[in-house]
């Protein structure tokens, strides 16, 4: 898991830097087209009708041939004027380069060459329409930011042509805490007074937004490692619990199934060597013992196969018309019987209408049987136990109630589980079980459509609450 993320987040920054690197030549590409395009729009008056005049400026070879010159500026070499003429059939372009006869010096004393400026036109001017060049630039830039899908702040700096100072210092400063800084370029062909520097203070923002797809798909990559982790871990704990609970049942059942053996294998031991065949009533006691445990022995090996041919499906339940109530009162007797030694009480309120459902009666008789079984077994010596059946046009709900121990919230949902035996449960240490019955309650009201419910609390005893669809005529 934790390499796994590490991976992700190795591979996200990877990713990020190779974004930040495409974003800052995206961001260059259009100062290039800025540049080009106001370039053109610079000198365009008059010039408009030539197509090729126009594609000459808007070329990148125009600009690369412009930005070597602007390279060589630490030479002392720099544009000084421009001029273009057009006549019927050809546009002419005057370029004029300057090349100062000493490099030029940091001193602030060196003397400043005089901009050549056209006839008519003042400094003043000139400054004026550089401006406007500027302001065209810069919404350019905007412009082919957001053509872009560049949605970023920006920002500019001037440069002095000459000099190649910032105009303004404080802006300039600022500058450099940006995220990214382009090259400088002249921004038309009339003036060479500055030079255009963008500057976007931060392209993180960008950079993640054209990276969402990668961020969002390594979320769910993470995600699903998450959830199979966790299905994992939970799949090889329930195993674990799962196979603790199988060695408490097969502890269980050795005992259950050898002590009818051991119980059978001494009466009959006792019939061969007091030869009892001449003591009737003492053979006829001894041959009951050893017929009771054998059916006990039987019970459980049907207990047993049942369920595992209930749980394959091979099992087909016979439904047919069965009064609910007739089962019950026939469970609650044959329980009393069994139960007439000890104070277990077990009271039975049956409904006022005649509740029939279609079911099989052997396995829903076995149902209330363990149900019933269950209550006496766990509440001990004082149980008191209420069973009632309710019906209604759609439903027929039986309750069994009992005082015993009560079931906690963490087993409650467990007990249904095959094996399943609540560990270490209060005040019965030697109740004898084998984790089976509720398993097979369970299955058996699921296959007739209804549906179990155990309400519980530790100390207020339990009640387990069944729901079936009642008989409707076909
Ligand atoms: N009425 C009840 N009160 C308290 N605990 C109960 C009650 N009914 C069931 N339990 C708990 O649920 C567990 C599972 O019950 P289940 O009937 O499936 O198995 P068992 O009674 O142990 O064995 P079996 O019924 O197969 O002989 C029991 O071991 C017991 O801990
Ligand atoms: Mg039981």
């Amino acid at each position: 898991m934790l390499t796994s993320i590490g991976l992700q987040a190795a591979w996200l920054t990877q990713l990020f830097r190779a974004q930040q690197v495409q974003v800052k030549r995206d961001l260059e590409e259009v100062v290039r087209n800025a540049a080009r395009k106001n370039d053109y729009l610079s000198i365009m008056h008059g010039r408009e009708r030539s197509e090729n005049f126009r594609n000459f400026f808007i070329s990148p070879q125009w600009l690369l041939f412009k930005q070597s010159f602007m390279s060589m500026r630490g030479m002392g070499i720099g544009m000084a004027k421009f001029s273009s003429d057009l006549d019927k059939d050809s546009a002419y372009i005057d370029i004029s380069l300057r090349i100062a006869n000493q490099k030029p010096s940091t001193s602030k004393n060196t003397k400043r060459i005089t901009h050549t400026l056209d006839k008519g036109q003042t400094l003043a001017s000139a400054l004026a329409a550089d401006r406007r060049d500027l302001m065209r630039m810069d919404s350019l830039v905007k412009v082919e930011c957001l053509q872009n899908g560049l949605g970023v702040k920006t920002n500019y700096v001037l440069y002095n042509y000459d000099t190649g100072k910032p105009k303004e210092i404080n802006a300039w400063k600022a500058a450099q805490q940006a995220d990214y800084r382009s090259e400088l370029y002249a921004y038309n062909l009339n003036f060479f007074f500055h030079n255009y520097q963008l500057v976007v203070p931060s392209i993180d923002g960008l950079v993640l937004y054209r990276m969402r797809y990668y961020l969002i798909s390594s979320f769910f990559m993470l995600l699903l490692t998450g959830v199979a982790f966790i299905f994992l871990f939970r799949v090889l704990r329930s195993q674990r619990l799962y196979t603790q609970v199988r060695l408490a049942f097969s502890g269980n059942m050795t005992h259950e199934l050898k002590t009818p053996v051991a119980v059978i294998e001494a009466a009959l031991d006792a019939i061969t060597r007091y030869q009892l065949a001449r003591d009737p009533a003492k053979l006829d006691n001894y041959i009951d013992i050893s017929k009771a445990q054998l059916n006990r022995l039987n019970q459980m090996i049907d207990k047993v196969l049942n369920l595992e041919a209930l749980d394959n499906g091979e099992i087909l339940l016979r439904p047919e018309l069965f009064d609910v109530q007739e089962g019950l009162e026939n469970v609650v007797t044959s329980m009393r019987l069994r139960n007439n030694e000890t104070m277990a009480t077990i009271s039975y309120t049956p409904s006022e209408m005649p509740c029939f459902v279609n079911g099989d009666p052997v396995h829903l008789t076995n149902v209330f049987y363990n149900l019933v079984d269950n209550a006496i077994k766990y509440s001990g010596a004082q149980a008191k136990i209420n069973i009632t059946c309710t019906c209604n046009e759609t439903h027929v709900q039986i309750s069994f109630e009992d005082n015993g121990p009560g079931i906690a919230k963490i087993h409650r949902e467990r007990i249904f589980e095959r094996f399943f035996r609540v560990p270490n449960q209060a005040d019965i240490h030697n109740v004898k079980g084998s984790g089976l019955g509720l398993h097979y309650v369970k299955q058996v009201i699921e296959k007739h459509h209804g549906q179990i419910a155990v309400k519980s609390e530790i100390g207020k005893g339990s009640n387990f609450i069944i729901s079936l669809p009642a008989y409707h005529e076909a």
